[in-house]
């Protein structure tokens, strides 16, 4: 086993904070460890010294790819947290319905992993608004170019499906023997991009609710603060900003969101 040192771990800490806002606490010097063993036999690297010199200095290499999904955590499933579709339906999608009247909807699922998150707010927003009259978009956005290729392929097992209302599995899916695949016009109103949450969201319009569900978790506060920031300039004012349920922005300085139930935040 090729172990990382402390001064390694230091290093590869800084990049990934540099990189990617993630602030790994040293707790994670195992993980890292285990994430990265296969890697290194692979390449035949003796230690993370060469790793990070020969492998993650190109920025648009596969390897440099390979390192940011290993470094990220994409658990997720199906139906997640769904007290907050509960809400969407009661309150968010009628608020919508009744004020945007351009029909045009846009909502962000931001740190969308394998896709289970947008795939299920587009079952719902399908459900809901007309088809021929509103213009439904639901951008979805990953650091993890293997997570976001995954999530635009839409096949799934049946695990991660197990909490979705059967109705929707029967309506939105098509059975290929082991496997689940999304159905081509639920694909067709998702749009799956690579986007870095540290980088200057330059989006032509703003989002009616932007969903960041389990990704700040792994930001420090003074990450956090400029991205709610960052949040709140692309929400319509009105606009909702969905975090999980375990997570808070009322402590965080510099925005102005008002805290509507535990997790849901709104523009005023
Ligand atoms: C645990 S998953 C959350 C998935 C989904 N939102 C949910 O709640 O089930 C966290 C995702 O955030 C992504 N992520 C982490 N840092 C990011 C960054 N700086 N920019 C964009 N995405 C990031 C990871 O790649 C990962 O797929």
């Amino acid at each position: 086993m090729i172990e990382i040192t402390n001064e390694e771990f230091n290093v590869l800490k800084k990049f990934v904070y540099n990189e990617i806002g993630i602030s790994l606490k040293d707790c994670k010097k195992s993980m890292i460890d285990s994430r990265f063993q296969s890697i290194l036999l692979r390449e035949n690297i003796s230690n993370y010294t060469e790793y990070f010199n020969q492998k993650l200095q190109n920025k648009k290499s596969k390897d440099y790819e390979e390192f940011i999904h290993k470094i990220t955590t994409h658990h997720t499933f199906f139906y997640r947290e769904d007290k907050h579709y509960e809400y969407m339906v009661n309150s968010i999608l009628p608020w919508i319905k009744t004020t945007v009247k351009d029909y045009d909807v846009r909502i962000w699922s931001a740190g969308c992993s394998t896709g289970e998150e947008p795939y299920t707010l587009a079952f719902y927003l399908n459900g809901y608004f007309e088809k021929k009259i509103w213009d439904k978009k639901i951008l979805a956005t990953d650091i993890s170019l293997e997570a976001l290729d995954k999530a635009s392929k839409g096949v799934y097992f049946k695990k991660s499906l197990e909490r979705l209302p059967n109705e929707y599995l029967e309506k939105y899916f098509n059975k290929e023997i082991n496997e689940y695949k999304v159905d081509r016009k639920i694909k067709n109103e998702i749009i799956f991009r690579k986007f870095n949450l540290m980088d200057d969201f330059k989006f032509k319009k703003k989002f009616h609710v932007i969903f960041c569900r389990n990704v700040m978790i792994y930001f420090n506060q003074k990450t956090r603060e400029k991205l709610v920031k960052k949040f709140e300039n692309y929400l319509v004012d009105g606009g909702y900003l969905i975090i999980g349920v375990t997570e808070s922005i009322t402590n965080l300085d510099g925005h102005n969101m008002k805290l509507i139930k535990p997790s849901i935040y709104r523009k005023i």
